[in-house]
């Protein structure tokens, strides 16, 4: 693993001080931190939540979680109270207590977007709707939403976020506590689908700039005749999408860490209308071609994913998994946040998983009942982040997720087959299955090392191995089932199981476990 990580920083020219980046190798994506592969396995503390007093005391519960990284949010509101005068007294405390408790930040930057409103802006800004003007809606109104079109919030903004990137690069440019930011939150309209001002309606009713056409490949004309009924959206994507874009840009010109965007859904249960069951103008699916077109200031583009139903989880995580944009969950939720990091990190490479709400799942230094799945997880997935980072998008990892009615999950490797299997197993006709576990815990990670080598993750689940379908072999044989751990990339053996633990198939206990096994086929 060792040689993996050296080959990694000469091939990038990197070393253990440079500024954390995210880099692409063929389509393989890495987040480097000190030059070394770096996974968030995180959490995002409450809204509120990211003022040194109440920060101090999530930190006990966070280590107890086995976090690496906190994600925190700057409020413009608290940096700029007065338009020009700056201050980072709540910032700078709050970058020194996740030193002192050796955690990795994500710096949230709540500006001229929290949840498509404008809530977090400054009282100077919200107050003066004539020089900072806000959204109209199309019946006349305004809305609680900076206007995307004007050049003075954008320039607001902008000189907002560069200057507490500015500070960040003095404070901690050597240090990299803060390890990645997200430019706005959630960015685009409630209450409105796109701006209806007068000006904005005879933009609206010309052509789209041909910029655009061009990187979206389609033909020169208006909003409505390239987008159809999605004009309305595009049109405020395509602003929304060049603000975000320049506020990042001109951040990442005082100091360039890799920026994201993140995305409040449009995968919902009811009638999906942009600006009322989700933000217009944000990078919802159907409009990340357009916003992966205008933000190349950007780094990455993140679902904050919600979603409950686990093949709709996995459609989200498929959509955000591109060749022109690395997976990163900054948002997660919903009962199945311990059992989804599996598909997040073993079948699309996500490169940081947090769910929200960090205030609710510790409590006094302990986790709660609701999050000691994901604890366990964090506990055993944290010393495997140089082969998780190494063999993602190689093929050679692969999740397997207990659901209802899904209790065995079946993974093809080169040499052999790998059968997970979930809850007490059962003889039938057929052969031997897998059966519910009573709170559909199970999960693991299959991580191929070499033909016949492979680390297991798991919780809640047996695994057996065959050879795969087709070699002239029947049987596995294990030469040698380890259970331990990786230190420092290295793999060290706590016991070595054999007999009753080995003869039917390796159990992995609720709390989890990680094995590595060789085999041989025969
Ligand atoms: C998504 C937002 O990005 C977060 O700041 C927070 O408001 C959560 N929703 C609450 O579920």
């Amino acid at each position: 693993m060792k040689s993996f990580v050296c080959i990694l920083l000469l091939s990038v020219g990197l070393s253990a001080s440079s500024i954390p980046q995210i880099v692409r190798k063929g389509d393989k994506y890495s987040l480097l931190v000190d030059g070394k592969p770096y996974i968030v396995l995180g959490a995002q503390v409450s809204n509120s939540s990211g003022w040194p007093s109440r920060f101090e005391q999530l930190l006990p519960g966070a280590e107890a979680m086995h976090l690496n990284t906190i994600e925190v949010p700057v409020y413009w509101e608290n940096v700029e109270p007065q338009e020009g005068q700056f201050r980072f007294d709540t910032f700078d405390t709050i970058i020194r207590l996740a030193r002192e408790h050796n955690f990795h930040l994500v710096m949230l930057w709540f500006g001229t977007w929290k949840n498509g409103t404008m809530d977090y802006a400054p009282d100077w800004v919200k107050t003066n709707t004539t020089r900072f003007p806000r959204m109209i809606d199309n019946g006349g109104h305004p809305v609680r939403v900076l206007n995307p079109m004007s050049e003075a919030n954008l320039n607001a903004d902008r000189t907002a976020y560069s200057t507490v990137m500015k500070h960040l690069k003095e404070v901690d440019g050597d240090q990299h506590t803060v390890i990645l930011a997200q430019v706005e939150n959630e960015s685009g309209s409630l209450f409105t689908d796109r701006d209806h001002s007068a000006e904005a309606n005879r933009e609206f009713a010309g052509p789209v700039p041909s910029k655009l056409l061009e990187a979206l490949h389609k033909k020169p004309g208006t909003w409505t005749q390239a987008f159809g009924a999605e004009a309305d959206e595009a049109f405020a994507a395509y602003y929304v999408s060049r603000y975000v874009n320049a506020v990042a840009e001109a951040g990442k010109k005082e100091y360039p860490l890799p920026a994201y965007a993140n995305v409040w859904l449009r995968e919902q249960k009811n009638f999906m209308r942009p600006g009322e069951a989700y933000p217009s103008g944000g990078a919802t699916l159907n409009m990340l071609d357009l916003w992966k077109a205008m933000t190349p200031s950007l780094d990455a583009i993140a679902p904050d994913n919600y979603v409950l139903d686990y093949a709709n989880y996995q459609s989200v995580l498929a959509g955000y998994h591109r060749k022109d944009n690395p997976l990163l969950v900054p948002e997660t939720g919903g009962p199945r946040f311990a059992s989804n990091i599996f598909y997040a990190l073993g079948d699309f490479d996500a490169l940081g998983y947090a769910p929200f709400g960090l205030d609710r799942a510790v409590e006094g230094g302990k986790v709660n009942d609701l999050a000691k799945g994901f604890a366990e997880d964090c506990r055993l997935l944290g010393p495997a982040i140089p082969l998780i980072s190494e063999l993602q998008g190689t093929g050679k990892l692969h999740s397997a997720v207990e659901e209802q009615y899904l209790t065995d999950r079946l993974i093809h490797s080169s040499k052999f087959d790998v059968l997970v299997q979930f809850g007490t197993l059962h003889s039938e006709y057929g052969g031997t299955f897998g059966t519910q576990t009573p709170g559909m815990t199970g999960r693991a990670l299959v991580a191929e090392l070499a033909p016949d080598e492979f680390v297991v993750i798991g919780f809640d689940a047996h695994v057996r191995f065959r050879p795969a379908r087709g070699r002239k072999e029947r049987n596995a044989q294990f030469l040698s089932a380890e259970e331990g751990t990786y230190v420092d990339g290295q793999w060290k053996t706590t016991r070595v199981l054999n007999g009753d633990e080995t003869f039917f198939a390796v159990r992995f206990p609720p709390q989890g476990a990680m094995l590595r096994f060789k085999l041989m086929a025969y």
